[in-house]
């Protein structure tokens, strides 16, 4: 099959495009405050998908106390003893925050899986509960969008031999970056049981091409504004001296 690629988006291009959803999402952000509403966001995909530089465009003009980013590491030796949601569940909205998870529950039917840190029966029940987990979260009312960053085997090569190549970059190389090189097929079959599972109506994944990762940002902030409820909401009147007009105190 011939494949057509578009051509990749250039910076001024890019920030063109990404300014006026920026004032959307401040937009949505006075809306959740205004509404309490609860919005969490998955990232999830392949090492190398461009997850971080997905939240980081979701995240820039936002306020960090109002829209969280939490990416956990690997479960400690306490939080194995738990049930397996424990830890996540801690991080979940409160009234009027975005959260955005850079990697998220579904460790267990991607990395987990693939490099065998959970076991095949810890990985089928997880795929058996995922399900049920969100929707108690949907039913109580949070916002749960799930994406996934789609990278090509292409694509992943050249970004890991960017890595190698370049000292700015490598610190984001680690062993399992290496061993998901070697595994690509086993992810892919993990991503399939995954979405097969999990992909539900009330909880649907997004699948979003990341082999141009400012592309693929574009397309999944617009995704992720048009789901979203209208949301205008006025500015709340700043109760603010002018500039310059600032009463000054004689010290
Ligand atoms: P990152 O891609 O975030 O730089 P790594 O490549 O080191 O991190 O790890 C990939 C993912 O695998 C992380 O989400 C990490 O928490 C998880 N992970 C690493 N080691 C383990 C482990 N022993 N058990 C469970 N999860 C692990
Ligand atoms: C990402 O997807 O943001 C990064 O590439 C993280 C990683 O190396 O897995």
């Amino acid at each position: 099959m011939q494949e057509v690629r578009l051509a990749k988006i250039k910076g001024k291009e890019y920030d063109a495009l990404l300014e006026p959803m920026e004032q959307e999402l401040v937009g949505v952000a006075r809306w959740a405050r205004a509404s309490g509403a609860r919005i969490c966001v998955i990232f999830e995909g392949r090492d190398t998908a461009g997850k971080g530089g997905a939240i980081r465009a979701v995240s820039e003009r936002l306020n960090p106390r109002q829209c969280r980013v939490v990416a956990l590491s690997k479960p400690s030796e306490e939080e194995r003893t738990q049930w397996y949601f424990q830890r996540y569940v801690r991080h979940l909205p409160s009234a009027g925050e975005i959260v955005l998870f850079d990697r998220s529950w579904y460790n267990r039917a991607g990395v987990e899986k693939v490099m065998g840190y959970a076991s095949d029966e810890q990985v089928e029940r997880f795929l058996v509960d995922a399900p049920h987990f969100e929707r108690m979260l949907v039913d109580d009312g949070i916002l749960l969008f799930k994406y996934w960053l789609a990278t090509d085997q292409a694509e992943q090569e050249e970004r890991l031999a960017e890595r190698l190549e370049d000292p700015l970059k490598r610190w984001k190389l680690s062993p399992i970056d290496l061993a998901a090189r070697e595994r690509y097929q086993a992810y892919t079959d993990a991503r399939e049981a995954m979405l097969a599972a999990t992909h539900t109506d009330f909880a649907p994944w997004t699948l979003v091409d990341f082999n141009d990762q400012k592309r693929g940002r574009l397309t999944l902030i617009r995704d992720l504004l048009d789901r979203l409820p209208d949301t205008h909401v006025e500015d709340e009147p700043l109760d603010f001296p002018a500039l310059g007009h600032a009463p000054l105190h004689e010290t």
